[in-house]
């Protein structure tokens, strides 16, 4: 396949380049200030997600198979701070990502999210009707009837965890959320140092944590069966903060005894709500895909051997 993507420089979005060339597909990426290496094996197109013009010109001259919006403004301050940016960042950039994949005669899909849901709702399926609590949500919730409504798909991630594989360096700490939560936690035990995992009922406590790698594999299983509609790219266990964190010592032979439990920073908390429970459930995911979700042991397993195997 030709893969089109946005975002291709960021968490999610190299892990998704990676999964695209390790099944052979030729991949081409936009980027707002990302530069891949010499030799990365992919071509990046600079441009902004916003820009409706650039964006089709960009799909229109690869000719892809497959478009996947990945891309975000990550900056909440910045998306409460300016609504109308916020909007257009989110929703903007799947309207015209979606319309250069129709042009394309393409496969679509949005990249989206479990905080769609309002965090009492548990379990969720893919069919579950969201009720996001937040703006984060709300802009993820248009995105996706968006993409829908015009015929493709949605890939909504879950905690996810993993390599950077863009940017190695980047700082992993842990947040309200789940991602990162698994490397913050190693890095700081292999250094020897405690880890206090956050307990709180104004943050995500309970999540389906995924790997980054196999939700880009999902995305690929997508573009190759053309499927349309709501997917879940989530492991298959539902656990806590503690419960993962617990998990972690034991698959990559850390020492639980560095564990603390505690409440957040209190610099990392918003006015805004987070969904205290954003488990997911895959159905149709497994259904339509013929995925089934993989358990939480295993992803930290390929996680560890990633790692150690310097995959990045
Ligand atoms: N990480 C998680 O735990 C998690 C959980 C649930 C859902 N998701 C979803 O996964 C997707 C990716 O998230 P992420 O965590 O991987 O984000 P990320 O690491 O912050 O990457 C965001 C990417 O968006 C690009 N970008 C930002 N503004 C842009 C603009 N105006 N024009 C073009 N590109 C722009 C950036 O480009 P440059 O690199 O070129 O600067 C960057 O590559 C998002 O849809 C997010 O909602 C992530």
């Amino acid at each position: 396949m030709r893969v089109w993507l946005t975002g291709g420089g960021g968490f999610v979005g190299s892990n998704v380049v990676r999964a695209a060339l390790d099944a052979g597909h030729e991949v081409v990426t936009t980027a707002a200030t990302f530069t891949p290496p010499e030799g990365a094996g992919y071509q990046v197109d600079h441009l902004d997600m916003t820009d409706e013009s650039a964006v089709r010109a960009s799909i229109d001259a690869f000719n892809p198979d497959l478009v996947i919006n990945c891309a975000i403004m990550n900056d909440w301050a910045q998306l409460y701070a300016d609504r109308e940016a916020a909007w257009e960042a989110y929703v903007g950039a799947t309207r015209h990502t979606s319309a250069g994949a129709a042009d394309a005669d393409a496969t679509y899909v949005v990249v989206s999210t479990d905080w769609v849901f309002d965090g009492t709702q548990g379990g969720a399926h893919e069919d579950t009707p969201p009720n996001p609590i937040n703006l984060y949500g709300a802009l993820k919730m248009a995105s996706e009837v968006v993409a829908i409504e015009r015929g493709g798909a949605v890939a909504r991630v879950s905690g996810v965890n993993g390599l950077h594989l863009a940017r190695p360096a980047t700082i992993r700490a842990q947040d309200r959320g789940f991602g990162y939560f698994v490397a913050s936690i190693v890095d700081a035990l292999e250094a020897g140092n405690p880890f206090t995992v956050w307990e709180a009922p104004e943050i995500n406590m309970r999540s389906t944590p995924s790997l980054a790698l196999e939700c880009g594999e999902i995305m690929m299983m997508i573009g190759e069966q053309k499927a349309t509609g709501i997917f879940h790219c989530s492991g298959a266990d539902s656990v806590t903060r503690r419960e993962l964190a617990e998990l972690t010592c034991e698959v990559f032979d850390l020492d639980t005894g560095l564990l603390q439990y505690g409440p957040p920073d209190p610099d990392s908390l918003m006015a805004a709500p987070i969904p205290h429970d954003s488990s997911l459930t895959t159905p149709r995911t497994e259904k339509v895909l013929g995925h089934a979700p993989t358990p939480v042991r295993t992803l930290l397993e390929r996680f560890r051997t990633q790692r150690e195997e310097g995959f990045a």
